[in-house]
């Protein structure tokens, strides 16, 4: 009984291993294909074998670019942003909503910073009502702030803009959730308030209600939105 266990499981176990051939030979040439696109060189008339992995790999290539256009990889990175900066509001606000805007005015640029570099591309927030001067629109966000201002919230309606030269400017509206009022309500805690008036003396960014629109994410890819 044990010895036909064995067996069976020996034999599935080759079965596997046969099984995995054929996709460890399409990898390798897959691998030879990309090379030969990279190098653009040694390709022979003759070998329809290289011709066909050549064919392969530059189909996978241009399927994962469709993917990654400039706006799903600004989206992304907005994702990432919007993700760190949760994570940093919430780990401050554990301390204590005074102690958490410290945590804010250090961790959000931060986080903001490396997001950007790691993805070699501009991101942050901004509004038409700012806490942070650090924060302002550059003049192409200007109009869209106006815009999103004066329509009924619709989360999640990105929108591009082509920057020419500059790439391709992406912007996702921020609306206020019941959390933000803490510090952005209409009906802020006088101390908090007074702390934040310490650190932000121009702040323009209380009194917003649930639901309202904050401002927007922004990021600025290197490439232009249409190909
Ligand atoms: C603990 C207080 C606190 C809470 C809670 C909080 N914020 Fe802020 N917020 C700040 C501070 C401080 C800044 C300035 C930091 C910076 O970005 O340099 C800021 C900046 C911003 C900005 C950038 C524009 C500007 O005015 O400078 C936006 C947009 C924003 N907050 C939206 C939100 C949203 C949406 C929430 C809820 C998910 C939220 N905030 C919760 C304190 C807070």
């Amino acid at each position: 009984m044990a010895q036909a266990r064995d067996r069976d499981s020996f034999e599935s176990r080759s079965a596997r291993r046969s099984k995995q051939w054929p996709s460890i030979a399409i990898l390798v040439v897959a691998v030879v294909g990309a090379g030969l696109i990279a190098c653009d060189s040694t390709s022979k008339d003759g070998d329809s074998r290289i011709e066909v992995a050549a064919e392969t790999a530059e189909v996978s290539t241009t399927e994962a670019s469709s993917m990654e256009t400039p706006a799903t990889e600004a989206a992304a990175a907005i994702a990432s942003l919007r993700k760190g900066l949760g994570g940093a509001l919430r780990n401050g606000l554990a301390k204590g909503p005074v102690e958490a805007i410290s945590a804010c005015r250090l961790d959000a640029p931060r986080i903001t910073g490396e997001i950007g570099e790691g993805r070699m591309m501009t991101v942050g927030r901004t509004s038409h009502r700012l806490r942070n001067p650090d924060n302002a629109p550059e003049d192409w966000m200007r109009p869209l702030l106006d815009e999103y201002r004066h329509v009924e919230p619709s989360p999640g309606s990105s929108r591009t803009v082509d920057l020419g030269d500059r790439g391709m400017g992406y912007v996702e509206p921020i609306y206020l959730k019941p959390l933000c009022a803490t510090c952005h309500g209409e009906n802020v805690d006088p101390k908090l308030l007074a702390s934040i008036r310490e650190q932000y003396p121009d702040d323009e960014a209380v009194g917003f209600r649930v639901g309202e629109f904050r401002g927007l994410f922004w990021a600025v890819t290197k490439e232009s939105p249409v190909h």
